[in-house]
Formats: structure tokens, C-alpha cells, sequence
């Protein structure tokens, strides 16, 4: 995994060099801050997967699994501003070092700048997914701001907001580098069921890790209870409490009203009822379809690290 991020971070440097020079601080300051590069990773060993070769033409692989992560990194820093979150990748989110506008506006220009860079490739393919999740993910943005402090939130309408902000992302990674390679319509397929589960399967685990203590995760606990999202450990913490607690924790749920002290304690008693761990095991069931989809595909080293991903996803600790 690790040999292929020199190859990644080489070509997002050139990749931002073609931003709009007063875009390029504010995006360079999201994109330049360290991340996992999951979804650009996805797209390069799903093109070796299918045989492609990084051809050394400028259309390189590694340039298109870059777009990935500049469309990833423009949705943080307009997610930090809808959030109003103030620490990304373990700094100050673009938008305190700089302004709300600006962190929006560099994220439409790197948007743009990602979209011009796959229309380069000349498959309409390969711009019709990449755009399709651009809107997806939006769309499960503003599910998830029109379910904020709704205590009768359903486990189908909590599915659908993951899928679209998080999932539909990783699904096209993994699809454009099937695309990429040429694949055949069936293998393109299961490389977007498998990018589709890991991706439900992410969010299910990175919201489970929101409870986990601050000094394991680099930030505050509890983030999702302090912006009003009912994440399943909070939803079946909610549901284990007396019927007095119960009304307490959904009144002050509806209305924001919980101090940090009291969130603070909702997760060290979620940590000690164990129902993080219940809530990383919702993972497997998508852990477990998203190796199946493995299944059928060619077995040579990037399946064992597509393989590796699966157990990397269910056990991460930050
Ligand atoms: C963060 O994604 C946003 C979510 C979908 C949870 P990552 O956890 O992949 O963030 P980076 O790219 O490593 O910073
Ligand atoms: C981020 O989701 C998903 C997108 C950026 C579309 P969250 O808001 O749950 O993730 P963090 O905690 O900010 O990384
Ligand atoms: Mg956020
Ligand atoms: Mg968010």
C-alpha cells in the first residue's frame, strides 16, 4: 500500500499546480495536510487489477486517481464549514486559517479543476462517474442537514445519507480505475460493489470511532452528538436508557442542549456498554459482500491488497 503514495502525492502536486492561483493556498493547505489517500489508492489497484500500466503519457493513472482526492478534500472543506468543524487532518480546517468563502470557493475551483483533469482521458465514461458521485455525495450531505436533531431517524434513512456521502465516492474510485483499465462491464461492476460496501462500511466504523477517547482519536469525542447526528452508537445507547432517561436524551438531543461534560460521559458509558463494538460488527455484513465481489476478479497481489483494505477498514483505530 505504502509503495504506491510517493507515486500518488508526486502527481497531486502537479495536479494542484494547475489550480487557480488564488484557489491554491486554501486548497493546498487541505491537500498538502497528510491523509490516508484511500479513494486515489482504490483507483490505482483497480486499473493494475484489470492490467493497466501507468503509461508515463501525462494521461497517467496516478493523475486520474488524483482527481479522487482533490474532489475528496474540496467535500471536507466545504463539510467543515457546513460542520463547522475546526480541526481537519489532525490542523486547523482551511476554513479557520482562512475564510468560509474562501474555503467554499477553492473547493468549487478544485472541484472544477478535478473534472477538467478526467475530461482529459476523453471517456465519457469515466466523466459521467466521476461527475454522478460529485452530485451523490452532495446529496447525502443534505440528507444528513435534513435529518440534524431528528430522534426518529431510520436505520434506512441512515443508510441512505452514508451511502451518499461517503460511499458513492469510494464506489467510483474504484470503478474509474476499473474504467481505466479497460475491464469488462461485469468486472467494472464488482469493482463498484466492492467500493460501494467499503464505503457503507468506512462510515459505519468512523462513526463508531467518534466515541472512542479523544487521545486516541486526535479530536474531541463525540463530535456526532455535539453537531446532532444520530449515528447508530448513539441510536442504540438512546434505546438502552430507562423511559425517563430516554425523553431526557431526545429533548436535548432536539434542541443541541447537551454540555460537554454530559457528552463527554454519553461516551465513555457507550465505550463501557460496549456498543462501539457492536456497531463496528454492523460493518461486517458490507466487509463481508465487498470480498465476495473479490471473488471472481483476477487473483494477484492487488486483490490481496484490496483484501487487506477490507481487514484495515473493519479494525482502524483513528
Ligand atoms: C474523511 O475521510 C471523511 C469521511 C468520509 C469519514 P477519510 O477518513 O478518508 O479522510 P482522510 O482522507 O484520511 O483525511
Ligand atoms: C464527511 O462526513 C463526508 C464528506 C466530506 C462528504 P463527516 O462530517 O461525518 O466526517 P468528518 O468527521 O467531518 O470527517
Ligand atoms: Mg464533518
Ligand atoms: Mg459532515
Amino acid at each position: 500500500m505504502a509503495l504506491e503514495l510517493p507515486g500518488i502525492n508526486k502527481a497531486l502536486e502537479a495536479l494542484a499546480e494547475e489550480l487557480p492561483g488564488p484557489a491554491k493556498p486554501a486548497a493546498r493547505h487541505t491537500l498538502m495536510a497528510g491523509g490516508k489517500r484511500l479513494r486515489p489508492l482504490l483507483t490505482v489497484l483497480f486499473a493494475r487489477l484489470f492490467g493497466a500500466k501507468d503509461d508515463g503519457t501525462g494521461r497517467s493513472l496516478y493523475r486520474l486517481a488524483c482527481t479522487l482526492e482533490m474532489l475528496h478534500c474540496a467535500t471536507l472543506m466545504h463539510d467543515d464549514v457546513i460542520d463547522n468543524a475546526d480541526t481537519r487532518r489532525g490542523k486547523p480546517a482551511a476554513h479557520v486559517v482562512y475564510d468560509n468563502t474562501t474555503a467554499i470557493l477553492a473547493g468549487d475551483a478544485m472541484l472544477s479543476c478535478a473534472n477538467a483533469c478526467v475530461a482529459e482521458y476523453n471517456d465519457p465514461a469515466l466523466c459521467h462517474v466521476f461527475a454522478k458521485a460529485t452530485a451523490e455525495t452532495t446529496a447525502g450531505e443534505i440528507l444528513e442537514l435534513n435529518a440534524l436533531r431528528n430522534t426518529a431517524l431510520k436505520a434506512e434513512e441512515y443508510t441512505d445519507i452514508i451511502r451518499g456521502k461517503t460511499a458513492r465516492l469510494i464506489r467510483a474510485a474504484c470503478e474509474m480505475g476499473a474504467l481505466f483499465a479497460k475491464a469488462t462491464q461485469k468486472q467494472t461492476e464488482a469493482a463498484a460493489v466492492y467500493g460501494e460496501c467499503t464505503g457503507l462500511a468506512f462510515q459505519i466504523v468512523d462513526d463508531a470511532l467518534d466515541v472512542a477517547d479523544a487521545a486516541t482519536i486526535g479530536k474531541p469525542s463525540g463530535g456526532d452528538l455535539r453537531e446532532g447526528k444520530l449515528t447508530p452508537p448513539l441510536q442504540i445507547y438512546r434505546d438502552r436508557l430507562d423511559e425517563a432517561s430516554r425523553s431526557s436524551f431526545n429533548a436535548k438531543f432536539a434542541e443541541g442542549a447537551f454540555s460537554e461534560e454530559e457528552i463527554t460521559s454519553v461516551c465513555a458509558q457507550i465505550r463501557t456498554m460496549g456498543i462501539d463494538t457492536e456497531v463496528r460488527h454492523m460493518a461486517d455484513v458490507y466487509l463481508d459482500k465487498a470480498a465476495s465481489a473479490l471473488n471472481d476478479l483476477p487473483n494477484g497481489s492487488e486483490r490481496g491488497i484490496l483484501e487487506e483494505i477490507l481487514t484495515y477498514v473493519r479494525d482502524r483505530k483513528k
